[in-house]
């Protein structure tokens, strides 16, 4: 039995353009960026080409990039690094209950040092109402963050709308947008964001790399200590492989992103009329809302998200309950709960993430396997 893996959502496989791409940088480009000899100036080179590769796929320039070790990172990074910067002007930051730990955790942190955080709420459609976020706007509100994708859910939020209520606002407005990279189309001036950040594991890059888009002028104060590479704003040695494949994830993402985004589309549209065919009851979580291709999230009245994944993977079908982060305790999730409270969604639902390698005959076999389980986990319950 061949695993049919469905968690593309929590990492993807690598591309094998993207492992071709690295191999010769491991192999003979070991310089260390910053040194002026030769070794270094090649090294230094291809972490710049790869630069304009990831800058270009978000519409940005390549001065506006900054490396981090992925999506955590560029999170923290974001939240944390201006609100220190703009402390003077304001320590109100909005944000939302939905968002990645990356976020969340790192608005926790800020709270612990004198800031005030507002989480916004969302609904059944799993996305944020405007009017909320006017309202809690403030004069001090200094940075407003919200996620593109919810990695949850899939269900996507209305990014330019706020870009476009911020115009008038001094607060700068930063975009998780980890989950959305590489199938929607990302301008970060068409968004009017001014932060932005994605990683490459998801894109069918390596694991370990992502970046901080940082529009020009935006202040953001550094988080790692002890070096002047990226412009004095991420101390540390650069992770020269991991960047190139980066870059070519990149590149091969802008390149495909609207036939990736058809495909992961087909292959979630026939995994859910395949459950529709078996006749087993299911609701889709945030049905209501506007859903990425790649992701969705569902519920099975009647069972549980432990029995469930343990069936599920025991059966070859490899998902998992929500964040990756989590996905080893199964702590009700955040994200359900707020869209649903104590409702049963929180404690039997499962998300499924579609991408690289999934075919429509092996998404339709794991649609049948995991029927099959839910009549069998369900059987008398009815
Ligand atoms: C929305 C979102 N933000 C941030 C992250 C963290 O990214 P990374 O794994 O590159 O640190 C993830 C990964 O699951 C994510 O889905």
């Amino acid at each position: 039995m061949k695993p049919i893996y469905l968690d593309h959502a929590a990492t993807s496989p690598m591309h094998p353009d993207v492992i071709q791409a690295m191999i010769p940088v491991m192999e003979s480009t070991f310089g260390n960026p910053s040194s002026v000899h030769a070794f270094g100036r090649e090294a230094r080179h291809i972490v710049d080409v790869a630069r304009e590769k990831v800058a270009a796929s978000i519409g940005a320039n390549d001065k506006q990039i900054i490396y981090t070790s992925g999506g955590t990172e560029a999170d923290n990074m974001a939240l944390i690094g201006v609100a220190n910067a703009r402390s003077e002007q304001g320590k109100h930051i909005i944000t939302t209950a939905i968002e990645h730990h990356a976020t969340l955790h790192a608005a926790n942190y800020l709270e612990s040092q004198g800031f005030e955080v507002t989480y916004l709420p969302v609904d059944e459609s799993g996305a944020i109402k405007l009017a909320d976020l006017q309202a809690a706007l403030r004069p001090d509100t200094v940075l407003v963050s919200v996620m593109m994708i919810n990695n949850e859910t899939g269900i996507m939020q209305p990014i330019q709308a706020i870009g476009d209520l911020l115009q008038t606002h001094p607060a700068y407005f930063h975009t998780d947008a980890v989950q959305a990279y590489g199938t929607e189309e990302i301008d970060v001036d068409t968004l009017g964001v001014d932060l932005l950040s994605v990683s490459a594991h998801k894109i069918n890059g390596p694991k370990g790399i992502g970046a901080l888009y940082v529009r020009d002028g935006v202040p953001i104060k550094p988080i790692t200590f002890g070096g002047e590479q990226e412009r004095k704003r991420r101390a540390g040695t650069e992770n020269v492989a991991s960047i190139v494949g980066f870059g070519k994830a990149a590149e091969l993402a802008m390149q495909k992103r609207t036939e990736r985004k058809a495909a992961y589309q087909l292959l979630q549209d026939t995994f859910i009329s395949e459950l529709k065919l078996s006749g087993i009851d299911f609701f889709i979580n945030g049905e209501s809302g506007q859903r990425s291709a790649g992701i969705v999230n569902i519920s099975f009245p009647g069972t549980n998200v432990e029995s469930l994944l343990m069936n599920f993977d025991l059966s070859g079908v490899t998902v998992s309950s929500g964040s990756a982060c989590t996905a080893g305790s199964v702590d009700p999730s955040h994200v359900l709960k707020t869209m649903y409270g104590e409702d049963d969604r929180v404690t039997n639902s499962i998300r499924f993430s579609f991408g690289y390698g999934n075919t429509a005959e092996s998404v339709a076999e794991a649609a049948q396997t995991v029927a099959a389980i839910i009549k069998r986990l369900t059987k008398g319950k009815e």
